[in-house]
């Protein structure tokens, strides 16, 4: 493998989604590594992933591997829980560069806990997937573990206009909060952006957790290891996308207020 990163290093990481949600793990990456060259996938024509079945969501999740490969990419991120818990085994099955997944964060929820009680909101493909239910059975025994998909919410995420999720979220949200839940998993890589709404709805001792963090230093981690980090003085980041490029840089210039090249997938 060692060979395979020989002289990667300026090579840029790859990270993908079924659409912007992954932009969220995207910003957890650069802000890690500032010298890092990325290149993101959003495939917002197929959004959402969730309601796929896994064969789709391998066939979508191997469309964006081969495309970031065929663009440089050194590692992959499969910045979509979705697409982690249903895909990743082929993926690192299928190609020779390095991946890094994102699950929802059971583990820390389930260690935080006081009340014994933690929710998880996230897609219906990843809540019934294997990886998440053999994750989430070890911790079944010790903390009750309330799951809710959150249907619809990844659309509302690409539409741009995160306020009009705020009944949808009452409605998943509010039952978790009334069963006494102290420690909510963003199992969605689109649901960070919707922080401020969630916030509004539940209680401020109630804590939010998302992976962004653990991702972007497992990235650092890998790439470390490899002795692959960039020393890119200026950096490059391109977002491809298979939906609106209009509506996609509206959206990610009002998040990160920075020039990134758009084009499409
Ligand atoms: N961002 C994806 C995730 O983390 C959304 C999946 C979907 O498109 O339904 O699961």
């Amino acid at each position: 493998m060692s060979g395979f990163f020989f002289a990667l290093n300026n090579q840029p990481i790859g990270i993908f989604d079924s659409g912007i949600g992954g932009l969220s793990i995207w910003k957890c990456i650069r802000e890690l590594l500032p010298n890092e060259s990325t290149i993101y996938i959003a495939d917002s024509a197929n959004a959402p992933y969730g309601d796929k079945s896994p064969e789709e969501i391998v066939y979508l999740s191997v469309k964006s591997t081969e495309k970031l490969i065929g663009l440089g990419a050194k590692i992959i991120v499969v910045a979509c829980n979705t697409a982690t818990t249903n895909a990743i085994r082929h993926l690192r099955d299928s190609y020779p560069l390095p991946f890094v997944g994102i699950e929802p964060a059971t583990k820390p929820a389930a260690i935080q806990t006081k009340t014994g009680k933690i929710g998880i909101l996230a897609t219906k493909g990843t809540l019934a997937s294997e990886l998440f239910l053999n994750t989430s059975k070890q911790y079944r025994g010790s903390v009750e573990i309330i799951e809710t998909v959150g249907a619809g919410l990844v659309q509302i995420v690409e539409s741009g206009d995160f306020n009009k999720a705020k009944s949808l979220l009452r409605k998943y949200l509010e039952p978790m909060v009334e069963a006494g839940v102290d420690n909510i998993v963003l199992g969605c890589t689109h649901y960070p952006f919707l922080k401020g709404v969630i916030q509004e709805i539940i209680p401020d001792k109630i804590k939010l957790i998302d992976s962004g963090n653990a991702v972007a230093k497992r990235t650092e981690h890998l790439l470390l290891e490899h002795s692959n980090l960039s020393e890119a003085l200026y950096p490059t980041h391109q977002i491809f996308t298979s939906g609106d490029p209009v509506l996609l840089k509206k959206i990610t210039q009002n998040l990160f207020d920075e020039k990134i090249g758009i084009h499409r997938f």
